[in-house]
């Protein structure tokens, strides 16, 4: 092969590795990528997934370091700790709403949540949408609209007990 066949080929091997990235540019914008777990929040209703079988793969390691980021500057975590811009959330799975004795709740909580129990599944459609499920409410926090985010989060919340409970 003299020096002009050699300059083919390697004109054809560029050519051809050119060919092969830029389809497969092409196809990732022509493919949409499909995860279930975001397309159920977009259903009309009131975002209220599910969040039972979330719960069962959820990673509670993840979910602290979760709430720690994002609920960590108006929320505190430890036993008798002082509220913060909201209430302590030591315990709260289980516990009534807005039933922090001292804390100065919304009155839009303090509606939302009358004679209600902070479940798991009042919690996920809670931080889906502070504003939906207590409109009016003081946490402004956008919503969460991962229910994956949202159950590692309450399987770690979950953990905030004492231990005789
Ligand atoms: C910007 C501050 C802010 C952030 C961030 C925030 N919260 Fe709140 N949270 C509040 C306030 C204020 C209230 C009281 C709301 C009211 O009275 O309307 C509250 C109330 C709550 C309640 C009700 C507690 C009860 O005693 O009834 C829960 C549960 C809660 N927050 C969980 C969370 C979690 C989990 C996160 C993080 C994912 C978070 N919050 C992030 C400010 C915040």
């Amino acid at each position: 092969m003299d020096g002009r066949g050699l300059n083919r080929s390697a004109v054809a091997v560029l050519l051809s590795i050119g060919v092969m990235v830029g389809a497969y540019g092409v196809a990732r914008c022509l493919v949409p990528d499909t995860t279930p777990a975001r397309l159920a929040l977009m259903l009309p209703g009131h975002g209220a997934v599910a969040i039972g079988p979330y719960l069962q793969r959820a990673d509670a390691g993840h979910g602290a370091r979760m709430v720690e980021q994002i609920c960590g500057g108006c929320h505190a975590f430890r036993a008798g700790a002082d509220d913060v811009a909201g209430p302590n959330l030591f315990g709260v799975v289980g516990r009534p709403v807005a039933s922090v004795s001292g804390y100065a709740y919304s009155d839009a909580l303090h509606h939302a949540g009358s004679g209600r129990v902070w479940t798991e599944q009042a919690l996920s459609d809670w931080l889906s949408g502070p504003d939906r499920f207590a409109p009016g409410t003081r946490m402004s926090l956008n919503g969460l609209s991962d229910p994956a985010l949202r159950a590692d989060i309450i399987v770690y919340l979950r953990t905030l007990r004492q231990p005789q409970d």
